[in-house]
């Protein structure tokens, strides 16, 4: 029963622990800059997702399909080369008047790098990515290779919060799903994407809670965690990010036409589609009863958009 309750999504792969990392390098955001009952990849065109929280490129609507869409927008990312989009269900703490609200994010990171093989190639131009099973509600059917995890970063709580699993891992691995540790002959890896996500409920559940904790995904319990990615990196940054990997043990700055690491953009990122959607859990509820999409077959996955859709 946590009275303060600091907690971290935070992507701790085998590569990290136990092997030698190689070079990595870092995006951070403070916040997400919409919720909304959109994912681009898995329901495209509509609006019948669960609840998400979005990152950097603000550009991202329902119908989102490439790399360049992305490119126009504007990002909160501290790097402004980074125009990608990526997003996780919304976790939600349920308020005094029982309405679930979402949780305060502290940090969102994008770790790229710390795999066991050094990136040989850029993204390719308009990857999609999803990490996790956005259904599963139990530890077995939670994909073994997206790593989902959720821990306490305050070590004394662990256990209260291990007790009550929330946190997940969402490494997007190098090559292939359980390509871990090198590529097949004939493949090249691209560069090894995780997220790492703080929320702070010490803000909104001050005195903590007994027994259940009073938090969830918007999709569901800690099991169907899950992490989506539509790549945006300009394409000198794209490049960058590769030559970031190539050396050991390092932090490595990418920088880019459009400034350098730790720089942000001179805008706000807003919802580039106001006027459809919810950012509201209970009516995100209420219009993902009307979904006509079955979502199977995304879990863990991978591709290229079929088409190139310019704005
Ligand atoms: C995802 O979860 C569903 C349960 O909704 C399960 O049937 C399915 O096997 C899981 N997928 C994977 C890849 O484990
Ligand atoms: C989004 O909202 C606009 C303005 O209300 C509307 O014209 C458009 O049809 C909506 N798009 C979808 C896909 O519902």
């Amino acid at each position: 029963m946590p009275s303060s309750s600091s907690f971290r999504v935070a992507l701790l792969t085998s590569g990290f622990v136990a092997h030698t990392a190689l070079a990595y390098t870092q995006v951070n955001v403070p916040t997400p800059f919409m919720n909304k009952n959109i994912d681009p990849i898995v329901f495209p065109g509509s609006y019948t997702s669960h609840l998400h929280s979005f990152y950097r490129s603000d550009a991202v609507t329902a119908s989102t399909s490439s790399s360049d869409e992305l490119r126009s927008g504007c990002t909160n990312a501290e790097n402004p080369n980074d125009l990608s989009t990526y997003w996780t269900p919304a976790v939600l703490y349920q308020s005094g008047d029982g309405s679930w609200q979402p949780a305060p994010v502290m940090r969102f990171s994008a770790y790229y790098g710390l795999g066991d093989t050094p990136a040989e190639v850029p993204f390719p131009e308009n990857l999609m990515m999803v990490a996790g099973n956005a259904t599963a509600t139990t530890p077995e059917e939670m994909p073994a290779e997206a790593n989902s995890e959720w821990f306490c970063e305050d070590a004394d709580l662990f256990d209260t919060f291990a007790a009550a699993p929330l946190l997940p891992q969402l490494p997007y691995k190098a090559g292939r799903p359980g390509a871990y540790y090198e590529c097949p002959s004939g493949m090249q890896a691209m560069p090894r994407l995780r997220f790492s996500i703080r929320y702070d409920l010490r803000e909104v559940l001050p005195s903590g809670w007994s027994g259940t904790a009073p938090v969830m995904l918007a999709s569901g319990n800690a099991f169907c965690s899950h992490g989506d990615f539509i790549h945006g990196w300009t394409d000198e940054g794209g490049i960058n990010l590769v030559a970031a990997m190539a050396s050991k043990d390092e932090y490595l700055s990418v920088n880019g036409a459009l400034g350098y690491d730790g720089d942000v953009m001179d805008c706000v990122a807003v919802d580039a589609d106001p006027e459809n959607g919810t950012s509201d859990y209970a009516d995100s509820v209420e219009m993902k009863s009307k979904r006509s999409i079955p979502a199977f077959g995304w879990s863990s996955k991978s591709r290229f958009a079929r088409s190139v859709r310019r704005m």
